[in-house]
């Protein structure tokens, strides 16, 4: 694809990616659970807020630059744990754990991916100018098959490990079903022994799996015992009412990713950009959060660094990314979004991250 050709904004990304993506698959990337209500108000939540520009500051010497976990990042922004990233290039999570690495973006990779985390972690760790690289865990009832995953993933040099807990079953997603999606023979998720049949990609017997899963599903007490499991911080992925978020600060996580999994499980949940400004309330600055879900542009990522978070995360622009162009794709996606914070930034009179306060979305004075 010639420099040219590459879509100009996350929007266009994703039509392209439509326009190539077996209809099943693009289901399964762009779907979200029930009437999809959530999934469209994470993105229009960040769209209907207003920026309140200031002008006249100083911008000499301004960057993106960030700290998340004692790291110093080039910018605020890492790839979800998207499952099967096979499916949409046949490098899948190698590709994007690459391209984000050589970006500077951190990323986290996902129980369900369809490469294995060692040949992940020998892509990014070389990489000096790579984000941090973190591993997404989904419980799973044998606490052997945890610790073995846990095990493998301090010794592949995964630097945290990301506790899914907004998914005890999986959301009923129509697209999905309409389309009959199945994930084709050769794409499976290699670190689980049923290659990920019985999760993300499963509808044959939908109540027969929510019972299954729902009996193993974890809870407060498995977040202490998972941190006393391993070395690595422990981070929550999934908390959007501000009680369980105080709940997992008095548990000494690591962080919070305030998410509701781009809309795929419980729908009519609220948008993330609305409880991120609840939590970032209830827990204080001390407690680093991350928010993701329907960020697709420069000023979503300002907004959310406004709101409170220390940092953003992209799941299916990166899926489309990699359907358009591969590994190149996906650079160029991080790319595009770190511009245009950039521009947001000095459209805004912010001359690094810590000028973006609440004050920056709303009228009250700072
Ligand atoms: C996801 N997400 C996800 N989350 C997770 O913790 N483990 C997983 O395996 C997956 N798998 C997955 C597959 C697909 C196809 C999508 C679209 C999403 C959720 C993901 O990490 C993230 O929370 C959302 O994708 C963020 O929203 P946006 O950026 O896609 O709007």
């Amino acid at each position: 694809m010639q420099e040219t050709d590459f879509p100009a904004c996350l929007a266009d990304l994703a039509s392209a990616a439509r326009a190539r993506l077996d209809p099943g698959v693009a289901a399964f990337f762009d779907g979200g659970a029930g009437d999809e209500r959530t999934l469209r108000a994470n993105a229009e939540a960040w769209q209907d807020m207003t920026l309140w520009p200031r002008v006249l500051k100083p911008l000499t010497g301004g960057h993106t630059r960030t700290t998340l976990a004692g790291c110093e990042l080039a910018h605020p922004i890492l790839v979800a744990p998207v499952a099967f990233q096979r499916l949409a290039h046949d490098q899948g999570e190698w590709a994007s754990a690459l391209a984000a690495a050589a970006q500077g973006a951190g990323y986290v990779l996902p129980t369900l991916s369809s490469v294995p985390m060692e040949r992940v972690a020998e892509a990014v760790l070389p990489e000096p100018a790579r984000g941090p690289l973190w591993f997404q865990l989904y419980w799973q009832a044998d606490r052997g098959v945890i610790r073995a995953l846990l095990q493998r993933a301090e010794a592949a040099g995964y630097e945290a490990i990301v506790l899914t807990v907004d998914a005890p079953v999986q959301g009923m997603r129509d697209a999905e079903r309409r389309t009959g999606f199945r994930l084709p023979a050769g794409i499976s998720a290699v670190h689980l022994s049923d290659g990920g049949r019985g999760t993300e990609a499963a509808h044959a017997d939908a109540a027969t799996f929510c019972a299954g899963v729902a009996a193993s599903a974890p809870t407060w007490d498995d977040v202490l015992w998972l941190q006393a499991q391993t070395r690595l911080p422990v981070w929550l992925k999934g908390v959007l009412h501000p009680l369980d978020a105080r709940q997992a600060q008095s548990l000494g996580v690591a962080g919070l990713i305030v998410s509701n999994h781009g809309g795929r499980t419980l729908d009519t949940a609220p948008a993330t950009a609305q409880a991120l400004a609840r939590i970032a309330e209830a827990v204080g600055p001390a407690l680093p959060l991350i928010v993701d879900g329907g960020i697709r542009r420069g000023t979503d990522v300002l907004k959310a660094v406004a709101l409170g978070a220390r940092a953003v995360m992209i799941g299916r622009p990166v899926v489309h990314a990699l359907a358009v162009a591969g590994p190149v794709g996906v650079a160029r996606l991080v790319r595009t979004l770190r511009d245009e914070l950039e521009m947001a930034m000095a459209l805004c009179g912010c001359r690094t991250l810590a000028d973006a306060t609440p004050a920056l979305t709303s009228l009250k004075s700072p």
